[in-house]
Formats: structure tokens, sequence, C-alpha cells
């Protein structure tokens, strides 16, 4: 038997309860604040990642599924590891911001990274997440951050802790840039393989490193090394985050892995996920929608990681919403009643009814050990009987009255006992 790639999952009845409920949540929700769908393709074309998300990050240099380019005119494609590029490239390919300057999006799907699997890390995994767009406003910052948290609170996940940062921006980070590289360059021998690489090419992603965490932590924190302008926002940022109370702390230590944030940055993690704790992160990205060949407009945003979610919730013991009961189960008194009864069950359903048959040929009494097992209010029983005087027998599943009507009937009478119930 073949079975699932590693790091992918399967999703199945079961899981698909738990897993609606918060998609209806998260919807609900970004509805709620203004946040407007969009979906873009599963793949998109190589260069945007590496022009976009970085190409000194693990995710370009090491995790992208990657199509090569087939022929001479092809390119090549890779399977989005993040939704942000995809999101931003759709908006600016659509000429969107000659329409108006202030978008708010929102996104939900899959994202592909080459990771090594484990619990919480898949190689298929799904996202949802905003972008904010046309605004560097810090007040916009601190609503990406509430609107997670307010997902995740009526998602049921109680615990969970924001953290936040800041990174300067472009005229701040070069100076703070060459300080780190001057305190760092002379001990860097003594650090990790991973830090060695990252002093030249990317020297911010040393904060966060976990293995040398006790020696960086001596570093000067990035918040007081930033400009005036940027620690003013940082500043609005955390009095907008109190005064909506939403808890939080600043770390100095998030950097975060992809390259396009400036200033805000942040984490939302849950301590019941284990040591992939992230339930998302985002941040803000003055210079990335330009860099695209869009307007010169500042940007925020996050995404979270739905598998890490429910996962919270499994800790958190929310249980799924119960599936709704079927209106009917219908069952053929003899087995040349079955191609009548079809199509009285076609009848009830385009009623607006919902329920079932057997189609496995089996017993009168096997038929209603089904039709109590699947919930249903009333059985609708069709024989040979029934289909002489062109009605059918509807038997209320609860108090086992029994009444043979027409078809027409049966449905309002169906319909009544939903309403009533
Ligand atoms: P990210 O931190 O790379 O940010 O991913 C966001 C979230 O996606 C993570 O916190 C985690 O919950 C989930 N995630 C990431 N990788 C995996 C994986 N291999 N398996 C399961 N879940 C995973 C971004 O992707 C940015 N685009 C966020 C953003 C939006 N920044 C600004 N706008």
């Amino acid at each position: 038997m073949i079975k699932r790639p590693d790091g992918t999952a399967d999703l199945l009845p079961d899981d698909l309860a738990q897993w609606n409920r918060v998609e209806r949540t998260v919807r609900e929700v970004f509805g709620r604040y203004g946040y407007l769908e969009v979906r873009p393709p599963l793949f998109e074309n190589t260069n945007l990642f590496y022009k976009s998300t970085g190409e000194t990050t693990d995710i370009v240099e090491k995790e992208m599924f990657t199509v090569p380019p087939r022929g001479e005119t092809s390119d090549s494609y890779t399977f989005r590891p993040e939704l942000t590029p995809g999101a931003i490239r759709a908006l600016i390919e659509a000429k969107s911001f000659a329409q108006q300057a202030f978008w708010k999006v929102f996104y939900w799907g899959s994202a592909f990274r080459y990771e090594r699997p484990q619990k919480g890390r898949l190689r298929q995994f799904t996202q949802f997440g905003v972008e904010a767009l046309g605004s560097e406003e810090p007040l916009i910052d601190v609503e990406t951050i509430a609107v997670f948290a307010e997902i995740l609170k009526l998602c049921g996940v109680t615990r969970y802790d924001v953290r936040i940062n800041t990174i300067g921006c472009a005229a701040c980070r070069g100076a703070f840039r060459e300080k780190l590289k001057g305190i760092l360059g002379p001990q860097i021998a003594t650090f990790c393989e991973n830090c060695r690489k990252r002093l030249d090419r990317n020297v911010f992603r040393i904060l966060d490193c976990k293995i040398d965490a006790e020696k960086t932590a001596a570093l000067p924190p990035i918040t007081e090394n930033v400009c005036e302008a940027c620690k003013a926002h940082f500043a609005a940022v955390q009095a907008g985050l109190t005064n909506s109370g939403v808890a939080f702390s600043v770390d100095p230590r998030i950097v975060r892995g992809l390259d396009y944030y400036t200033r805000t940055v942040y984490e939302i993690s849950s301590p019941d996920l284990g040591s992939q704790s992230a339930l998302g992160g985002g941040g803000r990205y003055d210079g990335l929608v330009e860099s695209m060949g869009g307007p010169k407009v500042g940007g925020v945003g996050f995404a979270a990681g739905v598998e890490r979610v429910l996962i919270a919730l499994d800790a958190a013991k929310v249980a799924a919403s119960p599936a709704a009961l079927p209106d009917f189960y219908a069952i053929a008194a003899t087995p040349d009643a079955r191609a009548a009864l079809f199509s009285i069950v076609q009848a009830l359903r385009a009623k607006g009814l919902s329920g079932d048959l057997d189609f496995e040929g089996r017993s009168v009494k096997a038929q209603f050990r089904s039709a109590n097992r699947s919930g249903a209010r009333f059985a609708v029983v069709v024989g040979g009987e029934e289909l002489a005087k062109q009605v059918v027998k509807v038997k209320n599943m609860a108090d086992g009255a029994e009444q043979a009507v027409p078809v027409e009937e049966a449905a309002a009478l169906i319909a009544r006992g939903r309403t009533t119930s």
C-alpha cells in the first residue's frame, strides 16, 4: 500500500468537525473586522519568494518545493511556503491600488515547506492570516494582533502569549547591524555553525538562536538601538495594545525568519505546543510592496498555523461542535421499493430536508438500525402497500407515532418536526 508522504496529514470526517469550526470562526471574525478574502494560486514564480521572503532565509535556502523550468520558455515554479507574497502580488497585478490606497485582506489556504516533520511541523500545512496594506499607522499593527487574539479566544485557545519587538527601519537598521557585527565578529568562532554563517548574511538572526541564547543575552537590545521614529512607533503599538486589553510582553529576541520585516514584529505562542510553540507570527513590512512593483506604502500582517491551533484546542479539551442530525432516514420495506424510495428521498432533499437511505441492500431490520444510529428524527418507510396508495409512512423516531401521507405532506410534516424540536 502506498502511504501518504511524510509531513502531510489526512483530514477525515472526525477531524473536520473541529477544523471547520475553526475555519468558520476565522471567517466570521475577519469579516467583522472588515478584512476581504483573497485566494492566490498554490504555486508562484520561484523568483517571487527570492525577492520577498528573502534569499538568505531558511525558507528560501532550504525549504522550498520547487518545480524546475520545463523547456526553454517555462519559468521555475514554487509551491508557496507562505501566502504573504502571493497575496500582495495579486493586488498589485490587479492594479487594486489604483482603486483605493488602503486594503485589508485575509486568506486561508495551504502552504508548503520542506522541513523535518515533527509535532506541529508539517510539509503541507494551512495558514490563515491578514495583510493590511497602505498605512504606516501603529494602530493597524495593533489591530492585526487584536484580531488574531480574538480568533484564538473565540476558538477556545485559552493559553497563549503575545510577544512583540521592533527591529527598526531602513534608516536605523544598518547602524545596529554594524554594531552587532563589531561585537560578534571577534567571538564568532565560539558560536554554532548557523550563527557563523549568519554573521555576514543576516546578523539579526543570531539574536534568536536557541543554541547560543546565553551568549546573545548580553548583546545590546535592539529596542534601544532603533531611531526615534521607530521608538515612537513601538511606543504607540504598546499603548494601543494596552488600550485594547491585549496582554503582551516585549521580547527583544524576536527577529522573525523572513527578510521583509521592519519595525513591529510579533509572535503568539502556546505552552501546549512543545518545541514548535508559535501559533502564528507577523509584523510590519514597509518597503515590501514597493519592492514588488507596487506603490510605496506601508504594510503589516500575520499568519497562523491551523494545525497548531488545533493542537492547542486539543490540549484545552475543546469539543468540536456536534454534527447536525439528519431530518430523516428512508427505509425500503421490500427490495422492489428501492428505486421508488430513491426518488422519494430526492424529492424530500429538494425540499431542503437532509436524509439518507441504504445502499447495501440490507434487511428492513438493519435499515431501522441505521435509522437509529443516524440520529434522524423520522423514518420514512415505503413498501408495496404504500406504493400502491401513493403514500409514505412517516415514523417519529422519538415516540414511534406513524402516519401514512403523500410525499408532499410528509415533507411538511418532517420540516415541522425540525422547527418544533
Ligand atoms: P511564519 O512565522 O513563517 O510567518 O509562519 C506563520 C505560522 O505558520 C507559524 O507561526 C506556524 O504556526 C505556521 N507554520 C509555519 N511553518 C509551519 C510548518 N512547517 N508546519 C506547520 N505550521 C507551520 C509567515 O508565514 C508570514 N507570511 C506571516 C506574515 C504575514 N507576516 C506578515 N504578514
